[in-house]
This record gives structure tokens, C-alpha cells and sequence, in this order.
């Protein structure tokens, strides 16, 4: 069984694997940013925890960032690339595909 030191991590990116989000792609999406994040050689840094449903299944595949509070939708295997370059790498929002952030007023802020 893997040690991870939490003393390196930055972020958590809990990756919905929920039947509905399975349905629109969820484990080809997760394997894709797992992939990436490896790639980036970022492994130590973020922690990535699959998770059951989290209420938001037409807006699937969910990833939810901690401790930034944001959720993203719609993470399809074909962004999970991007996406990490972007919010991981470069540390910029990927508006686009924001759903909702915590303390919003709205859903879909992106
Ligand atoms: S299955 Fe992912 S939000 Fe419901």
C-alpha cells in the first residue's frame, strides 16, 4: 500500500465516478488526468481521490478542486489535458468549464 506524503501536497481533485458520470466518460477522464498530472510530473503535489455521485450528474464528468472550492464540469477525456496544464501547471481557471465555486452566487460562473 502506497505512503503518500501529505506534507507535499497542494491540491485534491476528486474525480466523480458516479454512475451517471461513468456513463458520460468519468473513467476514461480520470485515467486521462491521472496521465497528465503523472506527465507533469506533479504526482506529489496532487492528490486525486474517485469519488460516488455528487448531485450535479447532468453536468458529468465532475471534478471538484480542493481547497479551491471549484467545481468543474462536463471534464471529458479530451480536456483532461488541457485542463491540467492549465489549472495545475500555469495555475490559470479554465472558465469554461467552471461550474460553480464556492461563496458564488450562481452556478455555471464560467
Ligand atoms: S454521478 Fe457524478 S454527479 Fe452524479
Amino acid at each position: 500500500m502506497a505512503i503518500k506524503d501529505l506534507t507535499l501536497v497542494k491540491k485534491h481533485l476528486f474525480l466523480c465516478n458516479g454512475g451517471s458520470c461513468k456513463m458520460l466518460g468519468a473513467e476514461e477522464s480520470t485515467a486521462a488526468i491521472r496521465f497528465a498530472i503523472a506527465e507533469y510530473g506533479l504526482s506529489d503535489e496532487i492528490h486525486t481521490t474517485k469519488t460516488l455521485c455528487n448531485g450535479r450528474c447532468k453536468d458529468g464528468p465532475i471534478v471538484i478542486a480542493q481547497p479551491d472550492g471549484i467545481w468543474f464540469k462536463m471534464m471529458g477525456k479530451e480536456k483532461a489535458d488541457a485542463f491540467v496544464k492549465e489549472f495545475l501547471v500555469d495555475e490559470q481557471l479554465p472558465k469554461d468549464i467552471v461550474l460553480y465555486k464556492y461563496g458564488a452566487d450562481s452556478i455555471h460562473i464560467g
